[in-house]
Parts: C-alpha cells; sequence; structure tokens
C-alpha cells in the first residue's frame, strides 16, 4: 500500500511544479546513451501537462561531479534528449502543442527566475545538474529555499525513483519548502517492490545473481522467511556461495571459458531455475547470472530473461543495474517481452527490498 499523497491527490491546474527526476543517464561522448531514465519519467510530465499544469520545472542530478561545475556532467544534452523524445510522444499542451523544453545552466537565481517566467504555457525548463552545488548533498535547506523561489513553484513533485535513497536537499529538505507528493514513476515502483516484501502472491522466488556477496546479503537475509525459493547464481555461486538454508539453493553446474574461469551457470542449474519460474507466482530477480557482456556465457541470463518476460500470468520484478540494463538490451530485439517492473533505481531498489526507510519517500505528505 502508498500511503503517500500523489499528483491525482492535488489540484496541479494552473500551478507551476518543481518535480524531481532521476535523469543521471548514461553519457557517451556528450551524448545520452540510454533514453530510459527519461522515458520513465513521461508519464508525470504527461499527467501534469494535460491536468493544466501552467509550467513544469524538472531537477535532477547526473553522475558525481562532488560539489563543482564539471561540463562533461552538464544537464545540457539531457535537454535535448528530453525535447527529442517528447517530440516523438503523443504529449501535448493544452493549446495542443509539443511542450517547450528550456535549459538553465544554474539551479537558482535570475536566470532561472526569468526563463521560468518567460515560459509558454505548459512549458518544461530543466535545470542544471544539482551536484554542480556541495549544498545538494549536504541537505542544505537554503539551497533547496533558493530553488523553490527562483522558479516560483507551487508544489514538489518526487518522482526520481533512483535517487529516493538519498537525503539530499532536492529530496528532503526541499519538500519542507512548499506542499511535496509523489510521482507516477515513484508510486508505481514504491507499490510494487514493497508488495513483493509486505503481501507477495506465493510460490515467491527470488534470483540473485552478480558478483559481490556484500550486496547482495542484505537481500537474501530480507527475503529469507518471505521467498519460498532463493536462487544464488552468478559469481557469487562460482567463488563457492554456502546456502545457510534448505530454502536456498545455489547453482551447481558453471559454463567455463579455456582457463577455466566459471563465467556462467550451467545447463542443470538452468533447467532447475525454469522450473521454479514455471511454478512461482512472484519472481524477484536482481543480479545476472553470468559475464553477460561476454557471449555465450550471457545464456542462461537470456534464458531466464525469455521465461519471465513471456510468462504474463505472474508479478515479474527485475531490479539491480546490470539486470534491468540487461533486461531491456533483450527487449529491443525481442519487444514481446515484458515484466511487471523494471526499476529504474539499482540503489533504491536493493534499499527497500532489503528493508531499508527510504528518505525520498518518508519526506512526502502522507494521504
Ligand atoms: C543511481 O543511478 O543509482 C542514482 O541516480 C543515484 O546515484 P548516486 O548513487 O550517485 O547517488
Amino acid at each position: 500500500m502508498f500511503n503517500k499523497k500523489t499528483i491525482r491527490d492535488i489540484e496541479v491546474s494552473g500551478k507551476t511544479v518543481l518535480v524531481r527526476v532521476d535523469y543521471n543517464v548514461p553519457m557517451k561522448d556528450g551524448k545520452v546513451e540510454s533514453d530510459i531514465r527519461i522515458r520513465a519519467s513521461l508519464p508525470t510530465i504527461e499527467y501534469l501537462i494535460s491536468n493544466g499544469a501552467k509550467k513544469v520545472i524538472l531537477i535532477s542530478h547526473l553522475g558525481r561531479p562532488e560539489g563543482e561545475k564539471k561540463p562533461e556532467l552538464s544537464l545540457k544534452p539531457v535537454a535535448d534528449k528530453l525535447a527529442e523524445v517528447l517530440g516523438g510522444s503523443n504529449i501535448r499542451t493544452l493549446a495542443g502543442l509539443t511542450p517547450a523544453v528550456e535549459f538553465v545552466p544554474e539551479v537558482f537565481g535570475d536566470l532561472v527566475k526569468s526563463t521560468v517566467d518567460g515560459l509558454v504555457e505548459g512549458g518544461i525548463v530543466l535545470l542544471e545538474n544539482l551536484r554542480f552545488w556541495p549544498e545538494e548533498e549536504k541537505n542544505d535547506t537554503d539551497f533547496a529555499k533558493a530553488i523553490v523561489e527562483s522558479t516560483g513553484a507551487d508544489v514538489f513533485v518526487q518522482d526520481g525513483f533512483a535517487v529516493i535513497h538519498r537525503a539530499h536537499a532536492s529530496t528532503d529538505a526541499i519538500t519542507k519548502q512548499i506542499p511535496a507528493v509523489s510521482g507516477l514513476l515513484v508510486e508505481k515502483e514504491v507499490s510494487v517492490l514493497t508488495s513483493a516484501i509486505s503481501n507477495p502472491e506465493h510460490p515467491v522466488v527470488v534470483i540473485i545473481g552478480g558478483a559481490k556477496v556484500d550486496d547482495k546479503k542484505p537481500l537474501i537475509d530480507k527475503f529469507l522467511p518471505i521467498a519460498d525459493k532463493i536462487i544464488v547464481g552468478g559469481k557469487i555461486a562460482a567463488d563457492g556461495y554456502a546456502a545457510e538454508s534448505d530454502k536456498i539453493y545455489v547453482a551447481e553446474d558453471f559454463n567455463e571459458d579455456e582457463t577455466g574461469a566459471k563465467l556462467d551457470i550451467g545447463t542443470v542449474s538452468t533447467k532447475k531455475i525454469l522450473e521454479e519460474i514455471h511454478n512461482a507466482k512472484t519472481v524477484v530477480w536482481n543480479g545476472v547470472v553470468g559475464l553477460t557482456e561476454k557471449h555465450p556465457f550471457d545464456m542462461a541470463s537470456r534464458t531466464i530473461a525469455r521465461a519471465l518476460g513471456n510468462n504474463k500470468g505472474i508479478t515479474s520484478i527485475i531490479c539491480g543495474g546490470d539486470t534491468t540494463g540487461f533486461v531491456e538490451g533483450l527487449q529491443i530485439a525481442e519487444p514481446e517481452l515484458s515484466y511487471s517492473l523494471i526499476s529504474t533505481g539499482g540503489g533504491a531498489s536493493l534499499e527497500l527490498l532489503s528493508g531499508l526507510e527510504l528518505p525520498g519517500v518518508t519526506a512526502l505528505e502522507n494521504k
């Protein structure tokens, strides 16, 4: 149950709305490599604009510039990409136009103020990378105030699911300045992930892969009393993970390269996983089970992704950066694969599923 107010619970018509998104997207040679997080923000933007929001101001971070203005981490290319994505969408202002997108290389001050003032109805502004200012990560109240005052925002919307596990100025301090509610992405991700740990439909199967056992141990511990089966694959299994319960199945055979390195789980283990998926009602998958960037060691992960994506009768949750990237890559060639949730937040989903509190959610108004 999601007990926070969302944009559906408030009046947005005629309002200037400040939205925290997570546009921390992969960049290469100054260009956006994947627009997945940009597209994930569209439902909220569409809702606001089609319900008559006067202006939409977007704020985000990109990378870890550590309080310094690093040109290669400017959000300008992301603004260009957003304009391109909006152009290809059917989102229209009340006047029937594709929303204009303006970029401002500041997050507060006169330039922000004048750009927002000059914006057409239903227009969008993306401000510069919040983390160019050290105050962002310090959760500084004056910094949050300056953003709100310069933008003239009436309401704050949290839709940056991937950053919701951080207590920063744009996830926490800012919520103390103006009414703060959830966007549709945060609502969806938190609801689906929370129900996987609070009232999932059984049998529940959790597939854990990846390389670092320390990263995944809290997830295994959290799901031990919840899941019917936990499957451990990937490098963790290849390195000899010792199951502490008979509920845990550790991959038992591996495909090796010419040096004998175990780079993927083998056919016996894959078959076992497929049987579990076949009987499951809820599957949470965090961590690929092989070295997916090196063919053919992506084979078992591909097989799992297909089995889940073709099984429409189950709740399938894909989380963790490597797993979501892999599954989304596969979906480009096989668009028929569909999942209940492909989480946009690696660290955030892991913390939520491990039972930790998410400061960016706690800070929002209760229903
Ligand atoms: C992410 O990509 O996981 C989020 O944007 C959070 O980024 P961070 O780990 O630098 O806070």
